[in-house]
Formats: structure tokens, C-alpha cells, sequence
């Protein structure tokens, strides 16, 4: 497993030092694995459309949808809340929308990290006008800091602690996502 100071960790974050490594990648994969299982449990039958919210998911589904064991599709939303900074803006802009007919399908909308859920919440109402079947949410984090849980968060990875962190698709400022752990950046 890498370590913080291994040569392929520093050469992947450009020399910076990080802090500790939260999640590590076994941690992550027998989480992921589980994931899968009780998502493949929770849908017996029907369409499954799982989609993705880019665009700190893209590493979180793509292990995700390799341990669903029955037919899916894939789409993607791509909405974008921060900037450069490590703080929610609050405001959540929508930048690609699904091009899959929602109507009638079961959505699983796979998330990175809940912080604020703002970004959860424009989701969801965004979603749910378009008719599907059902509509639940895979998330990889939360931080549990949102002040209502929403009842269609079904699925979440670990409980995260309310530090900024990065790796495995998760960004600050772009940068970390090609971290195969989870990490506290400098907190
Ligand atoms: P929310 O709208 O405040 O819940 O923020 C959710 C979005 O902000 C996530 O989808 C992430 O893209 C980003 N985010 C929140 N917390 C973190 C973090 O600790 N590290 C990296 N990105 C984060
Ligand atoms: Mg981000």
C-alpha cells in the first residue's frame, strides 16, 4: 500500500505533503464491495439507470457499477458548487444533464461526498420531475452535517470526518483526484 511519503504518492501530488490517509485502498474496496451487494439486493427487478455526479464520482461508480451483479445503464449529471475553494457556495450549477429518458426507471444517483447536501438537494428536486420509478442515492461519504437527511439517501459508504478531503475522484482545486485513497489534505 502507498504511503504518504512513497515516491508515486509525492509524484502524484506534485511534492505537496498531506496530512493522513483517512479511507486506504483496502478499506475502500471491501466498502465498495459491500456497496454492490445491497445495491444488487435493493433492485430485484426492473430498469436500473445509476448516474453519476461528476465529477468526484467517476472513480466511486466506475468500481461501484463492477460490483453490481444485474443490468444497469450509466449516465451522468455534471453540476458544479465549488470553485477553487474549500467552502459550499451554495449555489449548485447544472452544467450536463442526462440524456437517458428518466421515466419509469429506477435512478441510483451515485454522489462523491456530502457536506452541506445542498448540491444532494438541487439533485433530487431536479430528478424527481422527470417521473423515475424510484429515486435513491448511493453516496461514498458524508460528513452528516446536512440539516435534513433526505429519505432517499440509501446507500452510504463511510461516515467522513468534517475535514477537506481528496483522492480517489475527490478534488481540491482540481488536483488529488488520481489518489487511490482518501485523504486529509492539511487539517
Ligand atoms: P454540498 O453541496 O455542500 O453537500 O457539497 C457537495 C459537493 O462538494 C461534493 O459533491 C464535492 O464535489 C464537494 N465537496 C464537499 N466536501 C468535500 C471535501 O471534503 N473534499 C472534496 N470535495 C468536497
Ligand atoms: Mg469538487
Amino acid at each position: 500500500m502507498s504511503t504518504l511519503s512513497s515516491p508515486d504518492v509525492l509524484r502524484r501530488t506534485g511534492g505537496r505533503a498531506i496530512k493522513s490517509i483517512v479511507f486506504d485502498e483496502a478499506t475502500i474496496a471491501h466498502r465498495v464491495g459491500e456497496l454492490g451487494r445491497e445495491v444488487t439486493a435493493a433492485y430485484p427487478e426492473g430498469e436500473l439507470l445509476v448516474v453519476g455526479l461528476l465529477k468526484g464520482s467517476f472513480i466511486f461508480l466506475s468500481d461501484l457499477v463492477r460490483k453490481i451483479e444485474r443490468p444497469l445503464e450509466v449516465d451522468f449529471l455534471v453540476a458544479s458548487s465549488y470553485g477553487a475553494g474549500k467552502t459550499s457556495g451554495g449555489v449548485v450549477r447544472l452544467v450536463y444533464d442526462p440524456e437517458t429518458d428518466l421515466t419509469g426507471k429506477q435512478i441510483l444517483l451515485v454522489e462523491d461526498i456530502i457536506d452541506s447536501g445542498k448540491t444532494l438537494q438541487r439533485m433530487l428536486g431536479l430528478l424527481g420531475e422527470r417521473r423515475p420509478r424510484s429515486l435513491a442515492i448511493c453516496a461514498l461519504l458524508d460528513k452528516q452535517l446536512a440539516p435534513v437527511r433526505p429519505a432517499e439517501l440509501r446507500f452510504v459508504g463511510f461516515r467522513a470526518p468534517p475535514a477537506f478531503l481528496v483522492g480517489y475522484g475527490l478534488d481540491h482545486a482540481e488536483n488529488y483526484r488520481n489518489l487511490p485513497f482518501i485523504a486529509d489534505l492539511d487539517s
